[in-house]
């Protein structure tokens, strides 16, 4: 599964690039560095129509303490070929991070919840929601083949750190992928937005009864659910992975750590001036549905449903990186500073072919803000605005809007202080 990274070759140009500007060494040891692996999930099987949302535990993940560059990822079949998100939509997949007493073992069948007692310690990342919800390092879905992920050098976001591991435990990863096989479907959008009526089921995936006015979402489209097919519909089950790639590089002084931070537009903490706020306040339902518009609009083509929601950022630093999350229907999400100012935003592409990575219909990535660093500053206990926005020309059940953002809390201006590039680095 180890081979040589590519951008060996690449480094080598840059290197002769930076060897021209004083004092940038740390920048060429960084580059030079960069190690990839391709690791494969656990199988899951599919027929057609059915929901695979499984969490697979301690999972291969780069070892020691290093600082993560990139994570792609994307469902493929036994021989490796990439699998369209007509056959497969990849709901999400989410990697986590935990503490695992040593001599403890999880198996692939156990319950996410199994993560809350005292062998395991689920690890959230930096905020903002609360609990067990949206704790990732890293998740996307049916973009993931079309969206950038890399964090430019010196970032990175540090993990393997042994001091940070209590006595007696390891760090481990996890992933939960969540898939639905549309194939055959009599309405495939609607088996991807999980509307209720096309699962039949009465209970969600802990037996509790669905609320009549719940029209679709996680609760309808849990793990071995069937979607409604095409009369007589057949087609053999088949096994699928989840290829994900990581890139890496060892840790050193010279690389300046990110924190993650995602904000759920479902979020409805109610902000107060004098509050100490806690991640208990927050309160992120991660799904929302959204209404069709009425039939004037519908002539008027204003067709634009907008959720929006305030949260206060208690630590703040410098934007290194920011992308949305949404669903088939999305138009495109922005996140503002409390002046107003916009920090990121991030728009949808839709695929207009068949082909893996183009399917039409969907969303097959998701543009990216690349701040150059220090340019983009978020101050302690600001308050952020987050709009999502879809197309509301026909309902949407299920939906999300996230924003991931990768904040520093410091620049790496003393590494440059020297050079001549230090004014990227100086407020
Ligand atoms: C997990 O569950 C699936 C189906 O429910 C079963 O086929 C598989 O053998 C189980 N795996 C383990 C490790 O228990
Ligand atoms: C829906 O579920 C019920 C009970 O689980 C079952 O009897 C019925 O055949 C199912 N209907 C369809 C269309 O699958
Ligand atoms: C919304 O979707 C409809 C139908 O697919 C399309 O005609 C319309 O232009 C879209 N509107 C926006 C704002 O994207």
């Amino acid at each position: 599964m180890w081979f040589v990274p590519r951008e060996l070759v690449f480094s080598l140009s840059i290197l002769v690039l930076l060897l021209s500007t004083p004092c940038s060494s740390s920048f060429v040891k960084t580059e030079a560095k960069i190690k990839s692996a391709v690791f494969l999930s656990p199988k899951f099987e599919l027929g057609p129509g059915s929901v695979s949302n499984r969490y697979y535990y301690d999972i291969d993940f780069p070892r020691g303490h290093v600082a993560l560059k990139s994570f792609d990822a994307e469902v493929v079949d036994e021989a490796g070929n990439p699998i369209p998100l007509h056959e497969t939509y990849l709901h999400h997949w989410a990697v986590a991070k935990y503490h695992q007493r040593k001599l403890v073992t999880l198996t692939e069948n156990d319950s996410h919840r199994m993560l809350q007692n005292s062998d395991h310690v689920l690890l959230r990342n930096s905020g903002i929601c609360q609990g067990t919800v949206i704790p990732q390092y890293f998740g996307l879905g049916s973009e993931t083949r079309g969206t950038a992920t890399d964090i430019p050098d010196p970032f990175g976001i540090e993990i393997g750190n042994p001091a940070e591991v209590p006595e007696g435990f390891e760090e481990k990863w996890l992933v939960n992928v969540h898939a639905i096989d549309t194939r055959g479907a009599e309405d495939k959008l609607g088996c991807t937005e999980c509307k209720c009526e096309l699962y039949n089921v009465t209970v969600d995936a802990h037996g509790k009864s669905i609320r009549p006015d719940y029209k679709g979402g996680l609760s309808c489209c849990y793990d071995s659910t069937q979607c409604k097919l095409k009369e007589g519909f057949e087609g053999p089950k088949r096994s699928l992975y989840l290829k994900y790639t990581v890139k890496w590089v060892d840790w050193d002084d010279f690389i300046v750590p990110v924190k993650i931070y995602i904000i759920d537009v479902t979020d409805n903490m109610k902000l107060s001036d004098n509050s100490e706020e806690v991640n208990s306040d927050h309160d992120c339902k991660v799904e929302y549905q959204v209404e069709s518009c009425s039939t004037d609009h519908k002539e008027g083509n204003g067709c634009v449903h907008v959720k929006r929601t305030s949260v206060r950022q208690q630590t703040g630093g410098y934007v290194i990186y920011g992308v949305a999350h949404q669903h088939s229907g999305g138009i495109g999400s922005t996140l503002y500073g409390q002046d107003g100012r916009v920090i990121c935003s991030s728009t949808p592409s839709y695929g207009n072919g068949n082909e893996a990575g183009n399917e039409a219909g969907y969303i097959v990535g998701m543009s990216t803000c690349y701040p150059k660093p220090g340019s983009v500053k978020i101050i302690n206990g600001e308050t952020l605005t987050l709009e999502s926005f879809y197309n509301n020309t026909k309902e949407h059940t299920g939906v999300m809007g996230l924003f991931y953002l990768l904040v520093a809390e410091q620049l790496p201006y003393q590494h440059f202080r020297h050079s001549t590039r230090s004014s990227f680095f100086v407020e």
